[in-house]
């Protein structure tokens, strides 16, 4: 890539990776079902790869996809798959609502310090089903059926909110999951749910009730639109100085980020299903930026935001409170000419005028998005590598930047 490139133009933002997966994995609950607007990512060909192997029929037409599950699926997801993505977990609901029994290995996903599922499986277990830890596999049993449980997570995990949503849809009686998770994805997926015949509600304040349904039927949904992705090209035109017409994105789902923009010094508009930025000559300066669930200020946007106020004239904090080590970009962007500071949870970002282009790795998944935002506003030439990890949850970046106006390629390494 090199920067220093106006963005300009109109940009439709993709369908949501992190509501895709969960429905995905739904899918396995229902005979047929189309769901359209999915994003086209290697996370979403992963739980494709994960359904095909449990025995359903999945056909991708554009950006919908048919998921055929009407024969009793395999309940056994092998560790190559498993280790694919930690989204995989979520199968474990549909594979136990669904079969009555699952053995998976634990997921893999992106390095961000330990993720644990301690609440997936004390929710599972609370409905009925029993684990046995075998070897590096989970054996899990509900030989007499789910029931319906009062669920209290102790921390409003998203996962773990999702995989007992799912797999209380077919219980026998009411599951409530009180300190549920309130991510838009959430909302998703009791939508795609009902639109299958389930009765999920979600109360005011997010607690959800799923009153349990014999079985679920053919349904059609469209998957909304991904907040991070959008907040992610928000971030890119921010840094280059340009203006960027985001269509297709939800500003309701943004209310944490939209006024960090604006804060930085951007003019944003809303309207009812797009967002226009127009950055300013030189960005400003962030308020303490603490990543919390939502509606707080997503976690997922912090490694972009980062490579932002890396550019902004001032000081910018940021304090991670989800994830233990979801900083590894820092160090990327350092070697682009950044100044961060990193104390346990907390960075401290002290904005420079001008970045330099450098050959920098992604770490993650956000973090590979944020060096690319990063470079786009360096001096010079900078060369993205392990660009994987971008590609699990971004569609096309680097043709949608170009035709933004980014000079950005991509080339195949040796
Ligand atoms: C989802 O991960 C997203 N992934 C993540 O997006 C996102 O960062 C995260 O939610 C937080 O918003 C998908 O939706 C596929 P959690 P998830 O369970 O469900 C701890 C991205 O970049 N925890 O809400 O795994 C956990 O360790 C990704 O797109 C437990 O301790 O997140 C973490 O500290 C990466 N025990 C915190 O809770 C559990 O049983 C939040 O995790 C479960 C979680």
């Amino acid at each position: 890539m090199n920067g220093l490139r106006r963005l300009e133009g109109t940009l439709r933002v993709q369908g949501s990776k992190n509501a895709a997966l969960p429905i995905l994995a739904a899918a396995l609950l229902t005979p047929k079902s189309t769901i359209h607007n999915c994003p086209d990512l290697s996370d979403v060909a992963a739980a494709i790869h994960i359904l095909e192997d449990l025995g359903c029929r999945c056909c991708r037409e554009g950006s919908s996809v048919t998921v055929t599950a009407d024969s009793c699926p395999q309940s056994f997801i092998a560790d190559s798959l498993m280790r694919e993505m930690r989204s995989s977990v979520v199968f474990l609901g549909a594979m136990v609502a669904r079969c009555g029994k699952a053995r998976i290995s634990f997921p893999g996903g992106c390095e961000l310090g330990p993720r644990p599922i301690d609440m997936h499986l004390s929710g599972l277990q609370k409905m009925g089903v029993f684990i046995r830890d075998d070897g590096g596999y989970l054996d899990c049993r509900a030989e007499n059926g789910l029931h319906g449980a009062r669920i209290a997570l102790p921390f409003p995990s998203v996962g773990a909110t999702e995989n007992i949503m799912i797999a209380a849809c077919t219980a026998k009686g009411t599951t409530e999951i009180h300190n549920a998770a309130r991510e838009p994805e959430i909302g998703g997926l009791a939508d795609f749910l009902n639109a299958a015949g389930a009765r999920i509600r979600i109360a005011p304040d997010g607690t959800v009730f799923i009153e349990g349904v014999k079985q679920l039927h053919e349904c059609e949904y469209t998957v909304i639109a991904d907040r991070i992705a959008a907040a992610t090209y928000l971030c890119a035109a921010a840094v280059s100085g340009g203006r960027l017409l985001l269509t297709g994105a939800d500003p309701g789902h943004l209310t944490a980020c939209i006024p960090l923009y604006e804060q930085a010094g951007c003019t944003v508009h809303i309207r009812e299903d797009a967002i226009e930025l127009q950055a300013p000559k030189r960005l400003g300066a962030l308020p303490i930026v603490r990543t919390m669930p939502y509606p707080g200020f997503p976690t997922d946007a912090q490694a972009p935001f980062m490579a932002m106020s890396s550019l902004a004239a001032g000081t910018s904090v940021f304090v991670e409170n989800i994830f233990e080590n979801r900083y590894k970009h820092a160090g990327e962007l350092a070697r682009m000419g950044a100044d961060i500071k990193l104390e346990g949870r907390v960075a401290v970002v002290e904005g420079t005028e001008r970045l330099h282009g450098a050959s920098v790795n992604c770490t993650d998944l956000r973090g590979g998005a944020a060096l690319v935002v990063a470079a786009l506003a360096a001096e010079g030439e900078t060369v993205v590598r392990e660009i994987r990890h971008i590609e699990r949850g971004y569609e096309a970046l680097e043709k949608n930047l170009s035709l933004l106006g980014a000079d950005i390629r991509r080339v195949a390494e040796d």
